[in-house]
């Protein structure tokens, strides 16, 4: 049984004839480019997450590169975040002209670690950026707290975790801003790329919307040089339908993890800890192996692909060499990336691939 890490095509399959329709319509309104099926995406997102406004971009990463713009981050500015993350939350920061300062993480939650957050702010920081990992939201009243006795915004890294909460309030409405990322294989995908700004505040709103379309609010009229940022008329009418079906996969993706974690309780795996703060989606279902290469192996050898996120932290990527990280800054990241192994999940997984998975790795693990 050949089982691959992430398939979309059972969630697809059936939405067929509404995603043709998306594109009927589009094709014959000739709204190829933001227009009424991206406006109602914004609408429907907003009120999933909980925020006033929603702003619809091309990716994830434009969702952070825009936020720090609207907030007004420069060169000579720190924005603080974690060296265990997609390049991306790094990148934003650097597109902006401001420098990454790294944050170990928590060794359970995989997030920022609260503890250490303190001691990296400087008169030089301006945003703090958690990172949401795997599905999970960072311990956000413990950075909010630090975040705001300091008066530094705190901006949430969601790429990952739509539909997660935080003390029941979801992923995207717990700081100044929420930035997603509608990647083809996340928990809320585009049919291509896609991302969105959440917020409550319309001022910020109003200047990621303005960054969006060259600076301008009126066609032709332009307060500011700005990027283009907008997102297709196509995405936005297949996310909004896709919308639909978030809280539905979401469940499929915790029943999934649910299986694992009693298939493999026992063995000298260590499994992914839904922290008590909130409600896991299982973007990711990361496991720690002593010997991950040799795990990796013997899976690949059984048809079972599996990933890794990330193998090397920021601090080690030569992209972020001038920070003047080294080997030893961080060492939970640095334990952590030598172990992790993400398993195949996602929505319409099947038991029986589950439990094979989970077969394969009992039969090659140390049972305790
Ligand atoms: C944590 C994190 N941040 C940012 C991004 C960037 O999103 P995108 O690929 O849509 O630009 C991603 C997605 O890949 C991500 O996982």
């Amino acid at each position: 049984m050949k089982i691959p890490f992430v398939d979309l095509s059972a969630m697809h399959r059936p939405l067929e004839p509404e995603f043709l329709e998306v594109f009927t319509r589009v094709l014959r309104s000739s709204a190829f480019v933001l227009g009424p099926e991206v406006k109602q995406f914004e609408d429907a997102f907003a009120a999933y997450v909980g925020t006033s406004h929603c702003v619809a971009l091309t990716n994830g990463t434009a969702a952070l590169h825009l936020t720090l713009l609207a907030l007004d981050i420069k060169p000579g500015d720190e924005v603080i975040t974690v060296p265990h993350t997609f390049i991306a939350t790094a990148e934003a920061i650097s597109a902006v002209g401001a420098r990454p300062v790294f944050v170990d993480i928590d060794p359970v939650s995989y997030t920022m670690d609260p503890a250490l957050l303190e001691r990296a702010i400087t008169p030089r920081t301006r945003a703090i950026l958690p990172v949401h990992l795997y599905g999970q939201t960072a311990d956000m009243d413990a950075i909010l707290e630090i975040a705001n006795r300091h008066a530094i915004p705190v901006i949430e890294d969601a790429c990952q975790a739509h539909g997660a909460e935080y003390k029941g309030r979801r992923a995207g409405s717990l700081a100044v801003a929420g930035c997603f990322s509608f990647y083809p294989g996340k928990n809320l995908g585009a049919c291509g790329e896609g991302g969105a700004v959440t917020t409550d505040d319309p001022e910020l709103a109003h200047r990621v919307r303005m960054w969006r379309d060259h600076g301008s609010k009126q066609k032709y009229v332009h307060q500011f040089p700005g990027l283009n940022m907008r997102m297709d008329g196509v995405q936005g009418g297949i996310l909004a339908v896709k919308l639909q079906h978030l809280d539905r996969w979401n469940e499929q993706r915790r029943q999934a993890a649910a299986q694992y974690q009693v298939a493999l309780a026992g063995s000298d795996i260590i499994l992914p800890a839904e922290m008590p703060w909130g409600k896991h989606v299982y973007h990711l279902y990361v496991i720690q192996a002593d010997d991950r290469e040799g795990l990796r192996r013997r899976l690949e050898a059984a048809g079972i692909e599996s990933g890794l996120h990330y193998p090397i932290p920021l601090h080690l990527q030569e992209a972020y060499r001038f920070l003047g990280y080294q080997q030893g800054s961080f060492p939970v990241t640095e334990a952590v990336v030598g172990r992790i192994l993400s398993l195949p999940m996602y929505p319409g997984i099947s038991t029986d691939a589950v439990a094979r998975v989970a077969e394969e790795i009992m039969e090659t693990s140390n049972v305790a």
